[in-house]
């Protein structure tokens, strides 16, 4: 396999809040039509890291690279127009406000020039729309207020507008989180077509079935080091669990369950047999 530039990179970054140190020397990287999930615990610095690859945050110490070339992001604005689009926790969205006008947040199309240049509000409509029929989401009137879809077809507003506006990179912090199923597979489904049309994706996630059947690599977190980069054909989904936050709980209450349900059916199983040893009894007419 040839080398390959990796499309965003982080080596031996570190970030310092006063005396607490968040990340400490890192080295990542992500590459175009891949996925890397984020492991770690609570408090591990994964918003951390991706608030400092996001322009959010100055890394303290080390280097970012963006295509190769060194970069570093005044804000999250600079960070966006070199191509990185975060979909933070706390989603940025304007309920009130139009899914038209969320989608293109002050970046709508015009006609006219000079004092007679207005936004093409019927073209910006279309692109709305058409960008959301893109993923399956079928809007009827982008003009209606985004607080009317759904919290997956938000999601989706965010990460079509980060590949309308042609991102090469895409950083997801959480966003099934707070999803049922349904609204869950639809983010999931856009983060896979993000994949194929060959962004480097980076998400966050502490839910196994969201990460695994997604990601090419997982890097993990604790407390703010990086205990190394896995690819997938190298870890198994149990592992990747042990990794996430809470994984380790998780698996200890699977065991508990697992004997629950054993000395249940063992107590089913004890019942039978009497019940059997007695119809047995009954036949033979004792
Ligand atoms: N702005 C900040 N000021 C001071 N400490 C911070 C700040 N942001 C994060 N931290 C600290 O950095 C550590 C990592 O936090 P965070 O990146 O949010 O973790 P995660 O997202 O993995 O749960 C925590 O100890 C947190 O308290
Ligand atoms: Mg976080």
């Amino acid at each position: 396999m040839s080398e390959r530039t990796p499309m965003i990179e982080m080596r031996s970054v570190s970030k310092h809040f006063g005396s607490v140190i968040a990340l400490s020397d890192i080295s990542m990287q992500v590459y175009s039509g891949e996925v890397m999930c984020l492991l770690g615990d609570n408090g591990a610095g994964k918003s951390t890291l991706i608030k400092t690859l996001s322009g959010v945050h100055q890394p303290t110490h080390g280097e970012m690279l963006l295509g190769g070339e060194p970069a570093r992001f005044k804000s999250p604005a600079y960070a966006l127009d070199a191509g990185i689009a975060t979909v933070f926790q706390d989603l940025a969205m304007i309920p009130l406000m139009s899914i038209t006008r969320n989608f293109f947040m002050g970046r709508e199309p015009t006609v006219g020039w000079g004092p007679f240049k207005r936004i093409d509000w019927k073209l910006a409509d279309r692109i709305a729309k058409q960008e959301m029929a893109k993923i399956g989401i079928d809007v009827r009137d982008p003009s209606q207020p985004v607080g009317t879809l759904s919290g997956g077809e938000r999601q989706c507003v965010a990460i079509a507008r980060a590949v309308y506006f042609g991102a090469k990179v895409l950083i997801l912090d959480e966003p099934t989180s707070a999803l049922g199923v349904k609204q869950a597979s639809v983010v999931l489904r856009y983060i896979a077509k993000a994949r194929a049309d060959g962004l480097a994706v980076i998400f966050i996630t502490h839910n196994v079935h969201h990460a695994y059947p997604v990601a090419d690599a997982f890097t993990l977190l604790k407390r703010g080091g990086s205990l190394g980069t896995f690819r997938k054909e190298n870890i198994s989904r149990e592992e990747v669990l042990n990794m996430m936050a809470g994984g380790a709980e998780l698996e200890s209450l699977d065991a508990e369950l697992a004997e629950f349900q054993r000395s249940d059916s063992e107590k089913n199983a004890d019942t039978e047999e009497t019940a059997t040893a007695s119809k047995t009894r009954l036949a033979a007419g004792q």
